[in-house]
Order: structure tokens, then sequence, then C-alpha cells
């Protein structure tokens, strides 16, 4: 039989139902949460996601603002307009849309936005967080990925959870989350020997390396949930994902699709994480 297909286009117009109302909230308070994203050149990737982000941001009501840079810009030019935007009261997030041309330091600009602002959750003290379980802002993408486990009734305690890549955006956090949750995980990188005896073990498989394909039916275990975060632009000019979906999909029980899956629930958590900043903002209770 084949498996279920987990629909992230519901699951994240589910998110942001659930965000509407606590916006509404919020504007009753007199907050409207509002989210900045820095754009740096002239990808058409990164301005696609931007523009995305910007439109689902309207929807549930959230104040959206692109700061845009040349591809030759100065690095010192985008810190001012970071160090600008942390002190803007009417912005509670703050994402600088990735990757970066090659002369930045990557890290210097990701790590200058402040941690109550940092809605990607990209920032060290919030990546660290998660390591001791109190995490404010976690990553959107495996955050997403726990959402589409916990909506689709994926039990997770107890289970054998891989994760196919170690970013540390990505494959790092979501090995850390599947942990604060009680599976028992293995993190495998593009060098891992025998690749297939880890991925076989799997009742939760996360793919996230960007390699079209690389995870096919022998490689999954009967019954898994397999989630592809994988996307990859074809020469064709589709979207392909890491996991051969054809192939897979009648083997595991549970299987993402590319696109549809994973990638509208990092937009969803994106916001989740704006309106907790704002509410956080909003609250007497929490010293800024
Ligand atoms: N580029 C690819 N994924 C991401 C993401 O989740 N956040 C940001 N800021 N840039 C990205």
């Amino acid at each position: 039989m084949a498996g279920q297909i987990i629909d992230g286009v519901a699951a994240a117009r589910k998110v942001r139902a659930e965000l509407k109302t606590r916006v509404e909230t919020l504007k009753r308070r007199g907050v409207q949460p509002g989210l900045a994203a820095v754009l740096v050149g002239d990808s058409p990737a990164s301005q696609l996601y931007v523009r995305n982000k910007s439109r689902a941001c309207d929807e549930v009501g959230l104040h959206a603002e692109v700061h845009r840079f040349p591809a030759d810009v100065g690095e010192r030019a985008v810190l001012e307009c970071i160090r600008e935007l942390n002190a803007n009261p009417r912005i509670h997030g703050i994402l600088v849309q990735l990757p970066l041309p090659r002369h930045f330091d990557t890290q210097t600009v990701v790590q200058a936005v402040a941690v109550d602002k940092d809605v990607d959750g990209f920032n060290w003290c919030n990546l660290g967080a998660l390591l001791g379980g109190t995490c404010r802002f976690a990553p959107c993408t495996p955050s997403g990925v726990m959402r589409l486990l916990d909506e689709n009734s994926i039990a997770i305690a107890g289970t054998n959870a891989v994760v196919v890549g170690r970013s540390v955006i990505v494959g790092r956090p979501m090995a850390m989350m599947l942990l604060a949750r009680d599976a028992t995980v293995s993190i495998c990188t593009s060098k891992t020997r025998n690749l297939d005896e880890y991925t076989r073990l799997a009742d939760i498989l996360v793919v996230a390396t960007g390699r079209p394909g690389l995870i096919t039916a022998p490689m999954v275990k009967a019954g898994a949930a397999v989630i592809d975060v994988g996307i990859t632009r074809t020469a064709e000019g589709r979207f392909a994902g890491d996991i051969d979906f054809d192939g897979v999909r009648g083997k595991a029980a549970y299987l993402t699709p590319v696109p549809g899956g994973v990638g509208p629930m990092t937009v969803a958590m994106l916001l989740a994480n704006t309106v907790k900043a704002a509410e956080r903002f909003a609250s007497a209770a929490v010293p800024r």
C-alpha cells in the first residue's frame, strides 16, 4: 500500500489560521508584529523566498519590510542596517536571507541580529539553548518538521530517528529536537560510510542534503516516516527533493512531497517565531 503523503500546504494553512487569532489579540493591545528581511544580491531563489515570506506576513496580518542591498555592498552597511532594525520597536523579527555573497563573513552578519529578534533561530544563544531544551526561537525548518510529525500523530519517543545532513540550520537542530522528544538519533553526513545501513534502521528519516534522489526505496525501512527537506531546481526547471518519491512511496508509511511538504512549514514557523517575539515584546513581564 502506498504511504500517506504529508500535506505541508494544509498544515501550514492551519498554523497561519492559529497565528491570525494571536495577531488580532496583539493588535488589540496596540502591537502589530513586524518582520524585517535583509536581502543582499539578486539571486532569484533568495528573492522568491523573501517574496513568499512577505506574502505570508500579509496574509496573517504581520507588518513586513525588505531591506535590499546590491551584491557588492560592504559588510558594514548591512551591519548598520541590522543595528537599526535591532533598535526599531516596530520590528520584532529580523532575518538575513542566506546565502550571502562570498565576500561576507556570514556569521558576523547573522550573529549581529539581536537574540530577542532572531526569528530564524540562528544566533548562537538560541542554537545553544536548544542543547539545554530551553529554546526561545528554534530554527524554522526543523520546527516545521516537528510540527508535521505531530500533526500526523507520528510517534517520536523511543523511535530510531536518522537525520542525513549536519548543517547548522537544519541537520543539527533537527537532531536536538528529536532527541529532546526521546528519539534515539543518528546524524549522517555526506561522508558516512554505508549510509543505507543507518537509513534502513530509521523509523523517522529526515533528509537534508540537497542531493536529488539520494534516498531510494531499498534504503528505507518499511513503515517509516520519511521527511524530505531537500529542494533543488533541476536543469528542466522543476523542483527535486533528496528522496526518490515514487519509489519510496511504496515502502514508507508517511512521506513529504517536494514541493508542498516541508517548505510551506518553514515559512509558517518563521511567522510563528515572529508572533512569539511580538508577544514577548508586548508582555510587561519580559525584561528587554
Ligand atoms: N536560506 C535558506 N534557508 C534559509 C532560512 O531558513 N533562513 C534564511 N534566513 N535563509 C535561508
